[in-house]
């Protein structure tokens, strides 16, 4: 009995850490994956050009709403066009994740 608590908690801590572990990676994965780097820089910190901006540190909800205003059009001022055909092939839970791992990028 008592090893069956045992390996029952020990299971929930080791899927936990798992699911936390992923959640970032996922984000980051994500990032290159979907062409972000290729403009926003390695880490989101290094843009190609001086009017594309840096993203590492910025606010988890402003990141996600740019990113929904960027993709509906409601955000089209700027450079945004650039963006719009790269952004379409994100889905929301996607942006969540990215938004995630950006914020806490340094
Ligand atoms: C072709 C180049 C390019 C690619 C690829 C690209 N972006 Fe952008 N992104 C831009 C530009 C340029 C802007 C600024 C638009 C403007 O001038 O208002 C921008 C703006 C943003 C913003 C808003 C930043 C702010 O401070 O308001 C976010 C967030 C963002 N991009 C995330 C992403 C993510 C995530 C990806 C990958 C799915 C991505 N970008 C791919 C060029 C790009």
């Amino acid at each position: 009995m008592k090893s069956k608590v045992l390996a029952l908690s020990l299971g929930a801590a080791v899927f936990s850490f798992g699911a936390m572990s992923n959640a970032f990676a996922d984000g980051a994965a994500l990032f290159q994956a979907k062409g972000c780097a290729g403009c926003h820089g390695a880490g989101g910190n290094a843009p190609v050009m001086p009017v594309y901006p840096k993203l590492a540190g910025q606010n988890e909800q402003y990141l996600l709403q740019q990113m929904k205003d960027i993709k509906s059009g409601a955000r089209s001022n700027g450079q945004a066009a650039v963006m719009k055909g790269v952004i379409a092939n994100v889905s929301d839970a996607e942006m969540a994740e990215i938004a995630k791992y950006l914020a806490g990028a340094k």
